[in-house]
């Protein structure tokens, strides 16, 4: 399983690289704005130069089919491991599948955002999404259970050998890192806040605790036999 970071903070992704966990990086408008981003070409510059061949997702802001496809061409073009995120629907419902579809067709990989359902997931991955992003908090805010989408999806796209990988995101908490990894996540995109909770434990401290305060027994009382 890959963990992406959520996030455009650089700061952060320097630490979490060096961490050794981060397998790549997603990206939304909302987290570009929340993370104090600049222009966004000189943005996507920065952070796919920080990951070095790891992937990088950047999400076209045009809302007319031909010009997302236009934007996807022009944010490919600015590094090699750039990740174009199209939604799968307008916000007026429209399907995004040909943008997809065309994107995909043209050597360019698309993950396919804002999915909330296991249909949803079916048609981005037949019209040759890379990635599938599926929002698992927001799956549950409308009262669905994410990890039930998850492995259903997982079954499905294994059965019929597509190359398509389930992406998890909108992670709001740790519990829901381990449901979703549980559930055979290919991938969970992970806001930075979370690792430090994900990776501390009151009890594994304690224990190291005890372990530094033998090593100095330990060596005080070898200190003390030399001296004898
Ligand atoms: C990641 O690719 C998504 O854009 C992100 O996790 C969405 O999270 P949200 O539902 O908290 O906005």
């Amino acid at each position: 399983m890959q963990i992406f970071l959520d996030s455009a903070d650089e700061k952060e992704l320097t630490h979490w690289l060096a961490e050794g966990v981060v397998d790549g990086v997603t990206t939304n408008p909302s987290i570009l704005l929340k993370d104090g981003a600049g222009e966004l070409e000189s943005t996507t510059r920065r952070l796919a130069a920080l990951l070095g061949h790891r992937p990088l997702s950047i999400e076209v802001t045009a809302t007319a089919p031909e010009q997302m496809i236009a934007q996807g061409r022009t944010f490919s073009r600015w590094a090699a491991n750039v990740v174009v995120k199209i939604p799968i629907v307008t916000q007026e419902g429209d399907s995004c599948l040909k943008v997809i579809y065309a994107l995909s067709r043209a050597g360019i990989p698309v993950n396919a955002t804002a999915i909330l359902s296991f249909n949803q997931a079916v048609l981005a991955a037949k019209a040759g999404a890379t990635y599938v992003s599926v929002f698992a908090g927001r799956v549950a805010d409308e009262g669905h259970d994410p990890a039930q989408l998850i492995s259903g999806l997982q079954q499905w796209l294994r059965r019929w050998e597509s190359q398509a990988r389930v992406l998890v995101g909108s992670v709001r908490g740790v519990m829901d890192v381990q449901r979703a990894a549980e559930a055979g996540a290919d991938i969970i995109t992970i806001p930075p806040a979370l690792l430090p909770k994900m990776v501390d434990h009151k009890y594994s401290r304690e224990t190291v605790r005890q372990f530094n305060q033998d090593a100095a027994r330990a060596a005080t009382a070898v200190a003390a036999r030399a001296g004898q």
